[in-house]
């Protein structure tokens, strides 16, 4: 869905309109691809809006930063109070939040260093990244013939935007073949992850998922569903997995920020389990859902109130 190019983006510590929020064609990242970004939401819950693992979002921004060697004026704290407070003047209910940590403008060649480090917050809201009856029935995914990036090259755990130059092909093939998304091996022909998704696995009740060394993002729903899925009593394995395995599993399904938890149907066109969502995909599913809405009591403490009078008070702008 195409942006309606109206509220505030925040950008180097300044709240500015929408159709200000630009940066120049010499700008080190638009050439070099030297930016970090996160993806979190915040929540309509049944006590106003509150944003899911904020933290963990901004730590693990500023650790894609670290490993590119780029150390924004921001820390953790004023990047929050600056989403919270963003989201306030925005007056949403819910919203996708998209830090961005980039090299600006300053002069251009492979050597970042000379160009400045810049900050932007934008919001916007977005629905769901699949339909309603995607999330009830799962979807249909190919293996890529693409495979995701092999460990030292470009950073798996670095969540920067030249990853989904990678993320892209992985998407364009599913897309150009019909399948609703791509599964991504890692160069050893491992089970990696999806374009933006991570990926789990039932077989005879234990709930399996390929390790950060399979090329995978470190995912903060990755982390919440293992998290629920031991709240339920499941079993849960973190190991490399064979492609194959997708092919004999009782059921798969994806989770991110964007498709929160999403089951699939089929792999390569074989039926995954009898082809429709599985009892423990839907039993996460419900769980997470339930605590995202403010339904469940936040045991995890994993929601944070937008309406508060602190978060009120902060401009987030300080730490500049
Ligand atoms: C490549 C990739 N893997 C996994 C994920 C899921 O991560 P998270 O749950 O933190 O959104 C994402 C989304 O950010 C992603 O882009």
């Amino acid at each position: 869905m195409a942006f309606p190019g109206t509220g505030k983006i925040w950008m180097n510590g300044k709240i500015v309109e929408w159709a200000d929020a630009t940066v120049h064609i010499a700008s080190h990242v638009i050439h070099y691809g030297s930016g970090v970004f996160e993806g979190a939401r915040c929540y309509d819950t049944v006590n106003g809006p509150a944003c899911f693992r904020l933290d963990a979002h901004m730590r693990r921004l500023l650790d894609s930063a670290r490993i590119y060697r780029m150390d924004p004026a921001y820390d953790q704290q004023t990047l929050t109070d600056a989403t919270i407070n963003l989201i306030q003047v925005n007056g949403f209910k819910a919203c996708y939040i998209r830090p961005l940590v980039y090299r600006g403008y300053d002069s251009l060649g492979v050597n970042p260093l000379p160009c400045p480090i810049d900050v932007a917050i934008m919001l916007w809201e977005w629905p769901a990244y699949f339909t309603k009856e995607a999330i009830e029935e799962g979807i249909d995914v190919k293996i890529a013939t693409w495979a995701r990036n092999a460990p030292n090259t470009t950073p798996a755990m670095a969540k920067s935007v030249a990853n989904y130059a990678n993320a892209q092909l992985i998407k364009l093939e599913a897309i150009a073949e019909g399948y609703a998304e791509g599964i991504a091996l890692d160069t050893q022909g491992n089970l990696s992850e999806g374009s933006g998704q991570n990926v789990f696995v039932v077989r005879d009740n234990i709930i399996f998922t390929p390790p950060i060394g399979n090329s995978v993002l470190s995912g903060i729903t990755r982390d919440s569903v293992v998290t629920l899925a031991k709240d339920l009593g499941f079993e849960v394995r973190e190991q490399t997995l064979p492609r194959e395995m997708l092919y004999i599993a009782d059921e798969v399904f994806f989770v991110g920020t964007a498709v929160e938890v999403t089951p699939i149907r089929s792999v390569d066109k074989v039926k995954v389990g009898r082809g429709r969502r599985g009892p423990i995909t839907e039993a996460l599913q419900q769980k997470f859902f339930q605590i995202v809405k403010g339904e469940a009591p936040d045991v995890h403490g994993w929601l944070q109130p937008v309406n508060t009078p602190a978060a009120a008070a902060s401009g987030g702008t300080k730490g500049r």
